[in-house]
Formats: C-alpha cells, sequence, structure tokens
C-alpha cells in the first residue's frame, strides 16, 4: 500500500512537472505588424540565393549562388523583372580577372564597402577575393599562403582556417574576419578611398542640406512672427524692418490685421 501511495504521488509530482515545463516553453510574444512577401524567385532562374547584400554607391544587390560559385548584380527593385548580370564566371575554379575570367570556389561569405568593392570569402581557395566596383576581381590577402591557418601580417602571407565570414565595419573601414575555424575574430584594414560614400550619396546628402536650411530658415520666421506679434501695434507696424514693410502696404489690410500678422502670411507663402 505505502509502495502504491508513494508511487501515485511521484506520478502526480511527474505530471505536474511536465505541465509546468510546456507552459513554460511556450513563453511566447507574438508581435504584429510585419509582412513578408517573395520579391525574387530563383527557382525559375536557376539562382540559389545563398546569400544577398545591397551593393552601396548603386542600387543593385549583389546575389551569391555559392553552389554555383557565381557572383550576381540585381538591379533594383527586386522583381522577376530585374536586370540580372553575372559578376563571375561560370564555373568554380581559381582565376582573376574581369567578370568573364574571375572564378571562386564555392564561397559562402562575402561583404560589400561603401565603394561597391565585395570582398569575398572564398575558404575553398584559402584565400580573400576582392571584385571592384568596375567587375576586376583580385586576391587580396592568403595569396601567397594558399593553406589553411592562422597567421597574421602582410595579407597575402596571412593564411584562414577552412571556414570563416566576412563583414564590412564602416565605422572602422575594415573587413573582419569572423575566423571559426580558428576561434578568431581578424581584422583587415581597407583603403581609406574605399570608405567614403560615393559621390552619388554625398549630392543626395548636399541636397537633403539644402531641403533642412529651407526649413529652418522657415521655422525662424514663424517664431520671430509669431513673437514680435504682441508688441505691434496695430496699423502703425513700426517696429517692422523695411524689409517686411513693403510686403506689408503691398497687402489690403482690413479689420485692424497686425504687421506681424502679414509678416506670418508671407512667411506662409514663402514656405
Ligand atoms: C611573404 O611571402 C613571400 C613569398 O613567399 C616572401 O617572399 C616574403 O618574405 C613573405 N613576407 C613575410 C613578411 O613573411
Amino acid at each position: 500500500m505505502a509502495t502504491y501511495l508513494q508511487s501515485l504521488s511521484l506520478f502526480i509530482v511527474f505530471t505536474i512537472f511536465t505541465i509546468a515545463a510546456i507552459h513554460g516553453s511556450a513563453d511566447l510574444v507574438l508581435e504584429d505588424g510585419y509582412t513578408v512577401r517573395t520579391v525574387f524567385d530563383g527557382n525559375k532562374l536557376e539562382i540559389n540565393p545563398h546569400s544577398i547584400l545591397p551593393r552601396y554607391g548603386s542600387s543593385d544587390f549583389i546575389i551569391l549562388d555559392s553552389s554555383k560559385s557565381v557572383f550576381y548584380t540585381v538591379s533594383s527593385p527586386l522583381s522577376q523583372e530585374s536586370e540580372i548580370k553575372r559578376l563571375s564566371g561560370s564555373s568554380a575554379g581559381f582565376s582573376d580577372g574581369d567578370s568573364a575570367s574571375a572564378t571562386f570556389s564555392k564561397p559562402r561569405s562575402f561583404a560589400v564597402d561603401l565603394k561597391g568593392n565585395v570582398y569575398v570569402a572564398d575558404q575553398s581557395n584559402g584565400v580573400i577575393r576582392k571584385i571592384t566596383n568596375r567587375g576586376v576581381t583580385t586576391t587580396i590577402a592568403g595569396g601567397y599562403a594558399q593553406k589553411t591557418g592562422k597567421v597574421d601580417g602582410p595579407a597575402q602571407n596571412a593564411s584562414f582556417s577552412k571556414d570563416f565570414e566576412l563583414v564590412f565595419v564602416p565605422e572602422k573601414c575594415a573587413v573582419l574576419v569572423s575566423d571559426r575555424g580558428s576561434q578568431l575574430v581578424r581584422q583587415i584594414d581597407l583603403k581609406v578611398e574605399d570608405c567614403r560614400r560615393s559621390p552619388q550619396s554625398v549630392l543626395g546628402g548636399a541636397f537633403l542640406w539644402v531641403l533642412l536650411g529651407l526649413g529652418v530658415s522657415c521655422l525662424v520666421g514663424f517664431i520671430v512672427g509669431i513673437i514680435s506679434r504682441p508688441y505691434v501695434i496695430p496699423q502703425t507696424g513700426s517696429l517692422l524692418p523695411t524689409l517686411f514693410q513693403r510686403d506689408v502696404e503691398a497687402l489690403p489690410n482690413p479689420s485692424g490685421e497686425t504687421s506681424t500678422d502679414a509678416l506670418l502670411r508671407h512667411q506662409k507663402r514663402n514656405c
């Protein structure tokens, strides 16, 4: 009897713990407000998008098909109508040069700098490659070593494990290598000119500043108008500079409108 009661109580305790565990693992917060849609279907194009990154300095995207060892540029917006261009040769290999002759060996990671240059973790070849924004491929690290290792120093003499990824860090003007095979994070400093925003985005920035400047001058005009409003005696408008006086006189002024009302209106019209 005692053993029966013991096993019964054990069973009950076990059941309670199991229920608690199930409830504990269902501790999810389902946040609404997001939508998923397919913008590019590689099935029809026979392109397997192993990874995709925006190419800075242009509106294009870069897609890596790792199994084919091929890079593509895809024009924006992403759709079945996007223009697709091959950035490298159509088979696996190890050669530099223009987009027709450059080959890679099953790369699985790449990074893009602010100039639109692409850095490729070409791990099967034991090197890091660069595809310039003009489409020319070079080898920038591991070119002498070409074998696995963890040697630092001049990049061509450096070596990497068989498993590493790249990420571009604009603040450092560097590519970081997460060298998983050696449990290391390694840094390759880039050329300063590759970390400046392209002229295209500089122009865009200047345009933004002009817009911002216009907005601020409008705002200041309004604030000046509102602040000076109570101090201006109706009809006389003598406190206003002649610059605005001209505008006030040009406006019909019924119902005792103050000069600053006119100034505010003037400001509104200008903005
Ligand atoms: C890098 O490798 C080259 C070619 O093997 C060699 O001549 C050079 O001395 C090496 N440099 C360093 C710093 O190890």
